[in-house]
This record gives structure tokens, C-alpha cells and sequence, in this order.
């Protein structure tokens, strides 16, 4: 087990302070906290928590590239819970409670509805908000002006998304939001202007309410926006502020660089960042995100009923503000095991709390019988450390020992009997708070799956000798976790009992079934798409993509996506299965008639990998590793470094007499994903290894390596990340072409004879080509003739070169292999230039029993499609692999 680096306080151990020069520059951008003490305070023997140590991400990671993030860099640890954009991200729970009391900005959970508006370091003191509505005197304020011009303010605060432990309420019926794990939270020390010494210049008028604020990102529904009470913002007890700085460095991005709101003790969404208005009124916000996010609607309301009658949505009751109390448990670990031989006679169980409205945890329990009896754990509050001192930091006063209201989570800890542990089947902790509001022993679902409080519980399993913790759930798609397992195994998460069977209980039938599935195909609609005409569609002006094998046309909904164009467009040409149906809710599938075009033909199904089954996994490995209907696991066992950007990979099968099961001239499809967004990434590939070789398989590989004109290639990087030992996923075979022998080619199916092949390739293509070539030549009785137009770059960019030649040796007159180089050394004897149209003409000749196998570049198969066919060739001789 790793030990969270925290004191019994839940203090970092190393505290980090600030220079008293660093912490009043007030100006951006100011540098990331390092070392050095915190001088100038006369209670300086008062330790108070201080961030932890940062890292500022400087690079934009690969994945946002393309998005309209591209100028944002971020920490790759984080989870994303929205696929690719908008940025919806949690840390690791553990990495984010190993980080202590404060979070460090890379590292503090995001929740984007858009792109992030891109403001340049130099404009910032020049960013300017308004404040108007019902005011006498309505001003713009540039932030320049809020730092000089008012009081400034440091104070720690906890945001919590509304959402948090969203995924469990997704796993008993699905909700209209994505699955949020238990991190959907962070606290950092923000330093700015107290809201109300901004509002109070204004001049409120005496019908004013409500303060509406207004972001800067333009949503496909407007600009993000919300309101709060305007006499909460004047109760200085609720400390509503303007801030600008978090843990003493300019605001990141991706949480409002250059101004944000912070509410304190209210759901994340009240706190708007890139603030651009603030707008006093006599009613809520109109904002479309007020009405239609960040409410609890009644449990009896469906996805349907809400999308049918508005009512819901304009009843402010059902509005969100205050946080609930709520707890998680962060160690056990999700995933940890316990060794019982050796264990100390305790454990300690650690994790988090926290309530809304300022109002303290006061108690949080922990059991081990389900809820018969409770023990009561320690809690430590590190914002109290704050109320001890009144100095200055980050540019901005800590002066909360007036104040008794909790902003911030605090942390529980508790001595288990290691024995007791091992005789119960989970632990609970739920937490109450000084109103003696306590946390639900059962969910309230809601539409919207926000405020998930109950108890939060941790499933214990004994192995062996091993005691072994599961959390509810992982965040985003990623798998695990308890209730996954309960629900495969045909248990009801919502029978009151965690899916566990219950004497007497008949059969269980889980709320989703009992919802139903929503349709989501055009009632008649019969129109068989290829993988061609899907194809066609792989861009972002028409895009289509598949949802378990249907196809829909995303164009119409470009402008009216919620998560903006780009969610739409990645998912162009590809099969979206996996993220569309964990993400979206049944509102949005109800919607996915309109936008219905047909269904993928069954070759369509089969290249885009739809379909596929698991394995059954009590079946006896087969005499072939590939199976066209499921993704199998080969372990890779070897990596050769070929040259500076080439592999060789070796694959272990499921047993050393398995061969892999690949008719020559056919491909297979690997699968990896991506860790840290969960994105699969699939490519083809054809090995190099003969077709008979036993219990292994070997890949040659490129490897597209990141430069000045790209960002490299995500598959090849990906595979040439992968450590020994780790697997990656392969199906097939694939492909429309497969060389028999003698001359013998089946063509989607349909038997040829062939006496010539023309072999034209470029850099990796080669290796389908080697893969007929060494069919024919090793083979004394094949009489087809081969010819190969190998092109490539540098002579050391050419692939099987030793291979190829020693084929060649004493075959001369069953083939020729020509090489061309484009930059070629001096001393080179061979080809140079690329391969054209009149190098194939002048040394083959085109005959009706030859076929030209094309496998390269898209720019070289094109070309080398429009030479030929001026040749006279016929489409049915080229064969693009
Ligand atoms: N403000 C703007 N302008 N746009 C947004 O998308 N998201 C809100 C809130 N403020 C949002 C916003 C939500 S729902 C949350 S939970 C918090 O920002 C998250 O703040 P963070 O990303 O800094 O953690």
C-alpha cells in the first residue's frame, strides 16, 4: 500500500511557503510556489497548509491538438470523463488525496461546457466585467482596478461539481449526465476580491434580488451563466469572492484565467469563471445553463418526462446551491490488497468529508456490518489552521478567525481491527454535519444524477490469503469497481441491499431493463451503408458515425451539440459505440432517430469492429489465436530495435502450439487505448512472422515519431510505449485479398489465377507485400512471377531488405525487386526518385492474367490508381491493400 504523504493532520508533510516578495506580487503571471518561508507574520510559529509542489504543464498534450483547447496545456494524469472535448477531468482519487489538504492547480478537477476562452498573460490586468441590471451606477471594472482598488482577500476553499460520484447513480439507470468517480473536487487558496465590497459600488436599487454572472465561453446555448442570492453575496459569512489567483499563481485556463466567481459552500457551477458580467435582478438567471443544469429534479421524473414538460426545469425549488454532506473513502484503495500473513493487528481507513452552506462535518461513522453498529473516526480540519493567523498571503489577507463558516473538505481517519476487517464483507463511512443533515443510507436517483451522497461503501473480498477492496465504481468508461460487478452478474443495484440476492428474492430485473431501451433508429428505415460510403463521410463539413451498427448524420446537429461541433466530429467515420452509450443520456438517444441514415452492411460491421464478443472464457484456447467476432489478448514478449524509428514486436499467443491464424495477403486489426483518455485507437497491420510459426507472432513496425510537421503517429507511439508484459488486442483476419498458392487469389471471395503480380509499395507497406512474395517464392512449384516497386525515402528507411534480397537470391527468374530512393546517397546504384507511372510501365508489362497489389502512402496509391488506369489497367487488376 502507498502511504498518502500527509501527517496525521492531513497536512503535506513538506510544507512549501511562499517568499514575502513572491506572495504580494499580485501582478501575473507570477511563478509556481517553491520554497523559502512565510516571514513577515507575528504568528509565524502557526503552521498553516501551504500547496503542494507544481508543475506548470507547458506542452499541449497530443489529444487536445485538435480541439479548440489547442493553446491549453494540461497534466496528463487526469481522467477524462467527456472523451477527448470539452475538458471534463478528475484526478486519481488517490493521487488527488496523496496531494493533502490543497490541490495542486494541474491536478484540480476541470468541468468545461465549451472551449476555454484564450486570454494572452499580457491582457490580463486589461480583462474588464461589468456590473449592471438593477444598480444606481452600473461600471466595468478591469481587473487591474479590482487589484488595486479593493481589499484583497486569500481564503482556502473546496469546489465540488455537482455531479461528484455521478457514475454510481449511471450504473443503477442511467442519468443525463457523464460519470463523475468520487475526485469530481479540489481546494486551493484563492486570492481576490470579496463579492459584495464589488457590488455594494454599484449601488444596488431595492428590487434587486438575484446576482446573475456571466462567462466569457460562448456555449451552443449562449454563454454559461448562473445566479445567486444577492443576499447571500452581502453576508460576509458566506465569503463569495472575485477571484484571480489560485494557490498564489494566475488563474490556469481551464479554471478561468483571468477572473472567476468563487461561491463557497455551493455547487462548482455557481462559481463561473472567465467572469464577464455580473447583472442584479429580481429574478433566477434565464441563462439556459441555470434552468437546464444543476438541479435535483423529483426521483419519479424519467429522462423522458423532463424533456416533455419544462415545468420541471423552471421550478426553482428543484435549483441547486448548498452542497449535501458527503464522504468517500480513499484508503483501502480501489484495487488494494491486504496481505493477511504479517499484517499489523489495525488498518488505517483514511478519506474525505465534506458539507455546504459553510456548515462543518461534525461526525463521520464508519461500519462494518452494513449499518448495525458504527464506529466514530478522527476528524481533522486544516482550514481551521487558517483561523489562527491574520497575515498576508499571495498578495491577499487570511482573515477568517471571525469567521465560523467551513468552505473546505477535512479529513477522517480511523484505527480497523485488521481481524474485523477480514471477517466483514464492506466498509461504509458516512458523515453528517452540524445541522445533523447525515448522508442517505440509500440513493436518491435523479434525472440529472447530481448531490450522489450515500454512504459510500467499499467491498472486501478474501483471496487466498489476500484481502482484496473495490470502490463502487471507476470513473468515465474505465472499468471495475462493485457495482459493474454486481450488475454483470444479474444483481438489481437498487434493491435496497447493493444488488446482494435476498432470500426469497425471484428474479432481478435491473432499472435499466425495466426503463427499457430507447429507440434510436428511424422506425422503417432499411438502407445498408458500406464502409465506403461511411468512409466518405470521415469529415468534419458531413459527418457520419456508428452506434451499434446504425449509422447517423451528425450535420444537422453540429451547431446544437452541448459539448460543441468537435465532440461530433471526432467521432467522424469511426464507431462511437462505446462513448456515445456511456456518455449520453435518453433524452439525447430519444433524439438519435432524426439523425438516422441506415445501418452498416455486414462487411461495414466487421472492418469497424462493432459486434464484437468476449471470448468465451471457459473455452479451451483455440488452434488459432485471431477471431473475426472478438478482440483477443496477445502479451507483447519482445521488442527488436531495428533501426532509429523501426521495430520488430514480438507477441506471445495463448499456448506455444497456437498458431495465429492469417491466411497470406490478409490483415489483422490491433486495438490499444489510450490510458489516459480511454480512447481506442485501431489500426491494421499484417505481421511479418510465417503463418505456421507456434505460440508467437512478430510485427514489424514504423514508428511515427512527433516533429515539426505532426504530432507522430498515435498507434505506432502507443505500441512503442508498451512495456514487455503488457498486452494489446487483436481481431481479425481482415482484408479482401488472400493468395491461395500456384497462382490462386480469392478476391472477396471469388477465385483468380494470376501469373504476374506487380508489387507496388512505399516505407511500411511493404509488409503486406512480403507476406505474398515470400508465399510465391518460397514455394519451388509456384510459377508466378513477381515484381516489386519498393519506394522509400532513405536506404535506411528500407524495410525487409535482407529478407527481400535473400528471396531473390537464386529466384531471378521468378522475380525483380527495384528500390527507389528519393534522397538517396551518392553512392547509391539503385532507382532514385519516387515510384511513377512510367517506372512500372517500362519494367512490367500489363497482361490480363496480372494483378497489381498497391500497398503505401494515400498520396502514392493515388497516383499510382490514376497512372495505371491510363495504362489500360482495369480496376477489377488493382488491389489496394
Ligand atoms: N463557468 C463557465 N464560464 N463555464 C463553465 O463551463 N462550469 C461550472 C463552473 N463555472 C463552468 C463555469 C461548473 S459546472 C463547475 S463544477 C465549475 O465551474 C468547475 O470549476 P473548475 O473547472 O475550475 O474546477
Amino acid at each position: 500500500m502507498e502511504d498518502p504523504k500527509t501527517d496525521s493532520q492531513g497536512i503535506p508533510e513538506k510544507i512549501e511557503t511562499l517568499g514575502t516578495q513572491q506572495a504580494k506580487d499580485i501582478l501575473p503571471p507570477s511563478p509556481p510556489p517553491t520554497d523559502g518561508s512565510v516571514s513577515d507574520a507575528d504568528d509565524e510559529n502557526v503552521e498553516i497548509p501551504l500547496p503542494p509542489p507544481t508543475t506548470i504543464p507547458t506542452q499541449t498534450l497530443d489529444v487536445d491538438l485538435k480541439t479548440p483547447d489547442s493553446h491549453v496545456p494540461r497534466d496528463p494524469r487526469l481522467i477524462r470523463l467527456t472523451g477527448v472535448h470539452p475538458f471534463n477531468v478528475e484526478a486519481p482519487l488517490t493521487a488527488l488525496f496523496n496531494e493533502g489538504f490543497l490541490t495542486s492547480p494541474e491536478l484540480f478537477y476541470v468541468r468545461n461546457h465549451g472551449a476555454v476562452p484564450q486570454v494572452q498573460d499580457q491582457d490580463i490586468i486589461d480583462w474588464e466585467f461589468t456590473v449592471e441590471g438593477l444598480v444606481e451606477k452600473p461600471i466595468t471594472i478591469s481587473l487591474k482596478q479590482l487589484m488595486t482598488e479593493y481589499e484583497q482577500v486569500t481564503y482556502p476553499i473546496t469546489l465540488v461539481c455537482a455531479g461528484n460520484r455521478r457514475k454510481e447513480q449511471n450504473m443503477v439507470r442511467k442519468s443525463k449526465g457523464f460519470s463523475w468517480g468520487a475526485a469530481g473536487l479540489s481546494t486551493a487558496l484563492f486570492t481576490g476580491v470579496i463579492m459584495s465590497e464589488v457590488i455594494k459600488r454599484a449601488k444596488p436599487k431595492r428590487k434587486a434580488k438575484y446576482v446573475c454572472m456571466e462567462g466569457a465561453d460562448k456555449l451552443p446555448n449562449g454563454y454559461y451563466g448562473t445566479s445567486v442570492k444577492l443576499n447571500w453575496v452581502m453576508d460576509p459569512n458566506r465569503g463569495f469572492m472575485l477571484a484571480y489567483k489560485m494557490n498564489g499563481e494566475t488563474l490556469r485556463p481551464d479554471h478561468g484565467k483571468p477572473l472567476r466567481a468563487v461561491i463557497p459552500g455551493q455547487i462548482g457551477g455557481r462559481s463561473v469563471k472567465w467572469l464577464k458580467k455580473l447583472i442584479l435582478t429580481e429574478a433566477p438567471s434565464d441563462n439556459w445553463y441555470h434552468i437546464y443544469d444543476n438541479r435535483v429534479l423529483p426521483t419519479m421524473v424519467s429522462p423522458e418526462e423532463s424533456a416533455n414538460n419544462p415545468k420541471w426545469w423552471t421550478d426553482d425549488r428543484y435549483a441547486i446551491y448548498d452542497l449535501s454532506p458527503n464522504s468517500a473513502i480513499c484508503y483501502p484503495q480501489h484495487e488494494e490488497q491486504l496481505c493477511l500473513t504479517g499484517a499489523t493487528s489495525t488498518y488505517c481507513a483514511k478519506g474525505y468529508a465534506y458539507s455546504g452552506g459553510g456548515r462543518r462535518i461534525t461526525r463521520v461513522e464508519v461500519t462494518l456490518d452494513k449499518g448495525k453498529t458504527w464506529r466514530l473516526a478522527g476528524i481533522t480540519y486544516a482550514e481551521d489552521r487558517y483561523r489562527e493567523v491574520e497575515r498576508d498571503l499571495f498578495g491577499g489577507k487570511i482573515d477568517m478567525s471571525w469567521r465560523e463558516t467551513c468552505f473546505c473538505w477535512c479529513f477522517w481517519s480511523i484505527d480497523l481491527p485488521t481481524s474485523e476487517i477480514a471477517a466483514a464483507k464492506d466498509i461504509f463511512v458516512r458523515a453528517m454535519d452540524e445541522s445533523m443533515n447525515v448522508q442517505p443510507r440509500d440513493m436518491y436517483w435523479s434525472v440529472l444524477g447530481m448531490m450522489n451522497n450515500p454512504w459510500f461503501r467499499v467491498t472486501i473480498t478474501l483471496e487466498g490469503d489476500y484481502l482484496r477492496f473495490e470502490h463502487p465504481t471507476q470513473p468515465a468508461l474505465m472499468p471495475g469497481g462493485w457495482m459493474e460487478r454486481v450488475k454483470k452478474a444479474g444483481g438489481n443495484l437498487a434493491n435496497g441491499f447493493w444488488g446482494e440476492k435476498l432470500e426469497g428474492e425471484e428474479q432481478v430485473v435491473s432499472s435499466d431493463e425495466q426503463a427499457g431501451e430507447v429507440p434510436m433508429v428511424k422506425e422503417g428505415l432499411k438502407n445498408p451503408i458500406t464502409i465506403d460510403e461511411l468512409r466518405k463521410h470521415d469529415d468534419e463539413k458531413a459527418p457520419w458515425f456508428v452506434v451499434k451498427g446504425e449509422v447517423y448524420d451528425g450535420t444537422a446537429f453540429l451547431d446544437e451539440h452541448p459539448g460543441g461541433a468537435q465532440s461530433i466530429i471526432s467521432a467522424a467515420g469511426l464507431d462511437s459505440t462505446d462513448e456515445f452509450m456511456a456518455i449520453h443520456s435518453e433524452t439525447a438517444k430519444a433524439m438519435m432517430p432524426k439523425y438516422h441514415v441506415g445501418s452498416l452492411d455486414d462487411a461495414a460491421k466487421t472492418a469497424l469492429t462493432v459486434g464484437e464478443t468476449e471470448p468465451d472464457q471457459n473455452a479451451s484456447p483455440a488452434e488459432t489465436f485471431l477471431n473475426s467476432k472478438a478482440w483477443k489478448k496477445a502479451v507483447l514478449h519482445g521488442k527488436k530495435i531495428v533501426s532509429w524509428d523501426t521495430r520488430i514486436f514480438t507477441y506471445k499467443l495463448e499456448h506455444p502450439t497456437q498458431r495465429l491464424g492469417l491466411p497470406v495477403g490478409q490483415h489483422l486489426m490491433v486495438r490499444l487505448r489510450d490510458p489516459v483518455t480511454r480512447e481506442a485507437v485501431i489500426r491494421s497491420y499484417t505481421p511479418i512472422s510465417e503463418i505456421d510459426d507456434q505460440g508467437y507472432m512478430e510485427m514489424l513496425v514504423k514508428v511515427y515519431f512527433a516533429n515539426a510537421s505532426g504530432k507522430g503517429g498515435k498507434m505506432s507511439l502507443a505500441m512503442d510505449a508498451l512495456p514487455i508484459g503488457h498486452f494489446i488486442e487483436m481481431k481479425g483476419p481482415i482484408g479482401k485479398f488472400e493468395y491461395v498458392g500456384n497462382g490462386k487469389c480469392l478476391i472477396q471471395g471469388k477465385e483468380k489465377f494470376v501469373r504476374t503480380f506487380i508489387m507496388i509499395c512505399g516505407g511500411s507497406g511493404i509488409t503486406p507485400i512480403y507476406q505474398v512474395f515470400r508465399a510465391v517464392i518460397r514455394n519451388p512449384e509456384d510459377k508466378t512471377k513477381c515484381i516489386i516497386f519498393d519506394g522509400n525515402r532513405l536506404f535506411e528507411d528500407i524495410l525487409c531488405k535482407e529478407e527481400l534480397d535473400a528471396l531473390a537470391t537464386d529466384n531471378g527468374h521468378r522475380c525483380t525487386i527495384l528500390h527507389t530512393l528519393t534522397r538517396a546517397p551518392d553512392d547509391w546504384a539503385g532507382l532514385r526518385g519516387r515510384i511513377t507511372g512510367e517506372l512500372v510501365r517500362s519494367n512490367s508489362s500489363r497482361t490480363d492474367d496480372a494483378l497489381a497489389l498497391i500497398c503505401g502512402p494515400e498520396a502514392m496509391e493515388k497516383t499510382m490508381h490514376k497512372a495505371l488506369l491510363q495504362q489500360g489497367w482495369t480496376d477489377d487488376q488493382l488491389m489496394f491493400f
